[in-house]
């Protein structure tokens, strides 16, 4: 971007107005995660590439029904890196992994997509480098270093232990002592990716510096790895014990409450240091990876002015699977966001086990429902919507560091990181030769092609969701209103309202049937008969009229309706 573009750009800082923001991207956005090693293999190396998500983006969006329809694509790190933890050790944040691709790659991929009207969202890693990282290798190699207060040192106790009693995510303490200079640096993830120092100005500099670049390429955006990770207690207490901690029956790293090692207030100035570079760029958003309850995301929220921040809300992935809970819990932070707030309700990412393994085919709809339909902006981990399955990977044999670390507590993520399933041809037409990671071995009957053709799919039921989102403002920019449980604790229903457009969303958490019935006085000026089928579960129903004074949600089973205003 040249200088005059930059100069132009600050005077359009975005304004604060809802008004403003209703047709703001973000507002309209779906984003897709590619996890890029697994997405398409161009050059048939058996690893994803840049070349691969271009040969991909009309399945993503051509613009038409057929297609997926996101217009949003967060690719995790693609960065130059020893690939220690698969990208997230990252050793020059300014160019592209050879693995990937160049940069003409990525360039390329960025025009390509926004020809699509998709945007790209970057991961940015601030909290920590690879231990390779030119950086890291100068802070190393003396006290004296200028780059020495990059990282985070500190003297061994007296008898030579860790400064410490802090414990890396990804097992065992979270220092590592370096002999060359006799003192030990802190990494709260493996020990090949010690943590920056955000205390020091030059780090933090350095790092708006990084987010400058990309936003000058043309990307939209940000996901923003391990947040609350950034400032650490400055006088490096002990974490205190876990009271609910059983040895031997839970992830060792729980053992400590992590309340001096991460989550420390500074990190609102830290996250608004990021957020105030975005300001100069009004289409550009963040997204922060913090795992936190209501009241700490909305301080996140609330640490950025301009709206165009949200932590990530992974709530619903541990909720317990009821239809009471689940209001509860979106009542809730609902209440607690404003108008201009952008929520989000993830299912899925490349941490945790898939959304058909965790709750089954069936369940998984139901979390395709929510996402598509509850406000904010849904996040999809690419082959969701397919419904991928985890493979049964054992953690001896596996590759991620934290399931061979930490073994017994079924940490590895190898089995959510599995080729995507295009075709049924050899290696799922995802490459011409092996994949990294073996494919899931039900890639024959779950895959792209097949689920094109059947209309009852899971990919049929994405399609068709994005489809109605994109196109409905109430679902776009509507507010949210829930209405009185049904059938015991199992029916939850809700709907978004915009202008004169109602959108009633009932989902059936259960395995029964259960009768249930709107009356008009809850529908908020909507009438109760004569309401259209958008969508529902079983992607049979579409197009029809239902009245809904009283009907028969089967088990497991969703409708998205259009009501008929009085
Ligand atoms: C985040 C990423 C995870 C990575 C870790 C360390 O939690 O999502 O994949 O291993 O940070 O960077
Ligand atoms: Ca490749």
């Amino acid at each position: 971007m040249t200088h005059v573009t930059t100069l132009l750009c600050l005077f359009m800082k975005p304004e604060k107005e809802s008004h403003n923001l209703e047709h703001h991207w973000t507002r309209s956005a779906v984003v897709y995660q590619i996890y890029p090693r697994s997405f398409k293999d161009s050059n048939g190396d058996g690893i994803g590439d840049l070349r691969g998500i271009i040969q991909k983006l009309d399945y993503l969006n051509d613009g038409t029904e057929r297609s997926l329809g996101i217009n949003a694509i967060w690719i995790n790190p693609i960065y130059p890196s020893p690939m220690k933890d698969f990208g997230y050790d990252v050793s020059d944040y300014y160019s592209i992994d050879p693995l990937f691709g160049t940069m003409a790659d990525f360039e390329t991929l960025v025009s390509y997509a926004h020809a699509r009207t998709i945007k790209i969202l970057m991961d940015f890693v601030p909290n920590h480098t690879s231990s390779q990282h030119p950086w890291f290798l100068e802070s190393r190699s003396s006290r004296m270093n200028k780059k020495r207060d990059w990282y985070i040192w500190r003297d061994p106790k007296p008898d030579g232990n860790p400064p410490n009693n802090w414990l890396s995510v990804f097992g065992g303490p979270a220092w590592t002592f370096d002999a060359t200079t006799g003192q030990y640096y802190l990494h709260s993830f493996l020990k090949d990716q010690p943590d920056l120092n955000w205390r020091t100005i030059e780090v933090r500099e350095e790092m708006e510096h990084v987010l400058r670049f990309w936003l000058q390429k043309g990307v939209d955006g940000f996901r923003t790895d391990s947040i609350s990770y950034l400032i650490k207690d400055d006088g490096f207490r002990d974490d205190p014990p876990n009271p609910n901690y059983i040895a031997g029956r839970s992830n060792p790293y729980d053992a400590l409450l992590h309340i001096y090692s991460q989550g420390r207030p500074e990190l609102l100035s830290a996250a608004n240091t990021l957020c105030k570079v975005l300001d100069a760029y009004p289409h550009a958003f963040m997204v922060s990876e913090a795992y936190l309850g209501i009241p700490k995301m909305v301080e996140l929220y609330r640490a950025c002015d301009n709206n165009l921040h949200a932590p990530f809300n992974f709530n619903l992935i541990t909720l317990p699977w009821n239809g009471e809970s689940f209001k509860t819990f979106i009542d809730e932070f609902d209440a607690h966001l404003r108008p201009d707030d952008c929520p989000n309700y993830v299912f899925g990412n490349h941490d945790r086990s898939r959304v058909a393994t965790r709750l089954g085919q069936k369940r998984a709809r139901i979390a395709a429902v929510l996402q598509c339909t509850l406000r904010g902006m849904p996040f999809i981990y690419y082959g969701e919507e397919i419904g991928m399955e985890d493979l049964p990977v054992k953690e001896e044999t596996g590759l991620d560091p934290w399931g061979k670390n930490v073994p017994g507590f079924n940490l590895g993520r190898d089995p959510e990181r599995t080729p995507m399933q295009w075709d049924d041809t050899l290696h799922a037409g995802f490459s011409t030769s092996t994949p990294w990671l073996p494919l899931a071995n039900n890639f024959r009957t779950i895959n792209v092609a097949r689920e094109s053709l059947n209309p009852r799919s899971m990919l049929t039921l994405y399609r068709t969701l994005i489809h109605i989102r994109t196109h409905t403002p109430a679902l776009l920019n509507g507010s949210y209103h829930s209405l009185p449980l049904q059938g015991g604790k199992d029916i939850f229903s809700f709907i978004r309202i915009y202008k004169k457009e109602g959108i009633l969303i009932m989902i059936n958490f259960s395995d029964t049937s259960h009768v249930v019935s709107f009356s008009e006085d809850v529908l908020r000026g909507f009438l109760n008969t004569g309401c259209r089928v958008l969508c529902n579960t079983e992607c049979n129903d579409a197009k029809k009229y239902m009245n809904i004074d009283t009907l028969t949600l089967r088990p497991y089973e969703a409708y998205v309706l259009a009501l008929p205003s009085k």
